[in-house]
């Protein structure tokens, strides 16, 4: 329904005033109402309301900082400005309001994340040039608008992985800049797995001597074939600290994951006593899943995470903390085949304490022990979890929050059960997937799967979801695993702009989401992340040149078709 009144909106504001309007805000905000004429910014005065908090203050200064330097002039503080900042303690933290008339810019907000995102609505509503840092022609012109947003859901996130590919501070902040642009609001931050540990943890520096090196990487997609160069790179708990306060003073929460009882190979090759086998244990060099995880039967692990978690939870501030969870009993040629908690005296003791009989089950079970473990001792330290949706696989309890990675089902058993869940279901949302089936003109990327730009604009997290679930589903989240991502530029071709395809799904209403107006946005996006020097995919739109060229695995296209057709 909206989408009819925004559209009659600029339609009728345009005939006022005899021009076209433009309006490319992504993601495009809840209520807006454009009015006939224009409010002009460059050397305008402004007026800050000395309620505004540190934090606000800062967001608000940066952007004036980012006008002062796009359009050459300066603003002249003043008691009563014509650009009026305001602090409105009626609206939610999350929750902004825009007023531009001829004479006044309004902006009101009640905390940082309002203020931070009314200011990045009014840099879109911009000239590109406001996200570089020379001064270009402008016009540094508002138009008269009224603007009432917030978002759908309070959870927008993205995950980056650092452990397969490390990713500088540097980068980081790029990654964290772009995702402030479109009011993403969580970064979820894969810091450990079996290819390399990345925070550098005290207690325990061999995690960071041996576990944040490996002796060479995988050579495309034969695992069977790596490269003699040693890789790898952490961050110190310095640099970890600056970047949670750099995303935080963007409104951006840092939710870090230190992912077990699987994926663990880096740490145990740093401390080969932690597994069943007692190792030798080697950084691994290519992807995919390794046979080796954490000891649960070894009270010693609860010993090493509980003083892993002392540290991670100094150094970020989250409500949460993600441990992983995920494909623990994977590195084998068959389901049924062993994994080391069924050979290792020290776990068999365990599943005997707990009562757990043999067989595939078990090892749920066992997971489910460890789970709860560590979600004890994280709540010790006032935290809670987060885990991907194989921690449902045993009988965990209300209190977790889930993950839905493999489809939607983890997000829908999570429901069922009282449990909060966020939504990151890999058909949709897993953005190191292809970009286009023309594969041989893409990177190379993860498997075959095709997920362009409009698809990850149609997934709808409450399909399929029971009633009720509004209750529970957080959010949604997109993924960037970086097996095959090495460089800084295809980082940013991988996120972008498939990134503002996933915030919108997290900001705007289902019924005022619509591909053809985003996808006229998605121009001005480009040329915003040319001004902020960011890689991105300009030919997303993922149809492109299909009927020429016949995609590698004719399965997966098949399923992409039908699937985007019905
Ligand atoms: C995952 O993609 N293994 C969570
Ligand atoms: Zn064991």
């Amino acid at each position: 329904m909206k989408k009819f009144f925004y559209l009659a909106a600029a339609f009728l504001a345009a005939a006022c005033a005899g021009k076209p309007q433009e309006f490319h805000v992504i993601p495009m905000p809840a209520d807006v109402s454009i009015n006939e004429g224009s409010f002009s910014l460059k050397g305008t005065s402004i007026s800050i309301d000395d309620q505004l908090d540190e934090a606000s203050l800062g967001a608000v200064l940066r952007f004036v900082d980012a006008l002062e330097t796009a359009s050459g002039a300066q603003l002249r503080l003043v008691e009563d400005g014509a650009l009026r900042f305001i602090v409105n303690p009626n609206l939610a933290a999350e929750q902004y309001a825009i007023n531009v008339t001829k004479e006044h810019a309004d902006v009101e907000a009640s905390a940082l994340n309002g203020f931070v995102y009314a200011c990045e609505t009014l840099k879109q509503m911009l000239p590109a040039a406001i996200y570089g840092n020379v001064k270009a022609k402008g016009p540094w012109v508002l138009p008269c608008v009224s603007i009432l947003d917030q978002p759908r859901f309070g959870y927008r996130g993205v995950m980056l992985d650092a452990a397969r590919h490390f990713w500088s501070v540097e980068e980081t902040k790029k990654v964290i800049d772009a995702m402030a642009a479109f009011k993403m609001n969580r970064l979820h931050w894969h810091l450990t797995d079996d290819q390399g540990w990345r925070i550098e943890i005290k207690a325990y520096p061999k995690l960071t001597e041996v576990g944040a090196w490996r002796a060479g990487t995988q050579i495309g997609k034969d695992q069977s074939q790596w490269d003699d160069v040693r890789y790898g790179g952490f961050y110190t708990q310095d640099e970890l600290r600056d970047v949670v306060a750099y995303a935080a003073e963007r409104g951006i929460t840092i939710i870090p994951e230190i992912d077990l009882p699987g994926h663990m190979v880096a740490a145990l090759s740093a401390y080969p006593e932690l597994g069943c086998t007692g190792g030798p244990y080697e950084v691994r060099k290519i992807w995919g899943i390794a046979l080796d995880i954490l000891c649960a039967g070894n009270e010693e692990i609860y010993t090493f995470i509980d003083k892993v978690f002392d540290e991670v939870t100094d150094i970020f501030p989250s409500e949460y903390v993600h441990v992983g969870g995920d494909e623990c009993f994977g590195g084998r040629r068959h389901k049924m085949d062993p994994v080391p908690w069924d050979n290792c005296p020290k776990c068999k003791a365990l599943m005997r304490k707990l009562h757990i009989k043999p067989g595939l089950q078990a090892r749920h079970l066992v997971q489910d022990y460890v789970t709860r473990r560590v979600q004890k001792i994280l709540a010790d330290k006032g935290r809670k979890i987060i885990g991907w949706d194989e921690i449902l696989e045993g009988n965990l309890e209300p209190g977790a929050t889930v993950m839905s990675w493999r489809g939607t089902a983890g997000g829908e058993k999570a429901v069922a059960k009282g449990m909060n869940a966020i939504m990151s279901p890999n058909k949709y949302l897993y953005i190191d997937y292809y970009q286009s089936p023309e594969f041989d003109k893409e990177p190379m990327c993860i498997g075959s799967r095709v997920l362009p730009v409009e698809k990850v604009y149609g997934y709808e997290p409450m399909n399929g979801m029971p009633e009720g679930a509004e209750d529970y589903i957080l959010g949604v989240q997109c993924n960037l695993w970086t097996e095959y991502i090495g460089t800084n530029e295809g980082l940013e071709y991988m996120l972008l702009p498939r990134m503002c395809a996933a915030a919108e799904i997290g900001w705007v209403e289902a019924d005022a989401k619509d591909y053809a107006r985003f996808d006229a946005s998605l121009d001005h996006s480009f040329e915003i992340f040319d001004a902020m020097g960011v890689n991105y995919c300009l030919d997303c739109r993922g149809l492109i040149g299909l009927d020429r060229v016949p995609a590698r695995d004719s399965l997966e296209l098949a399923e992409y078709l039908a699937e985007r057709d019905q």
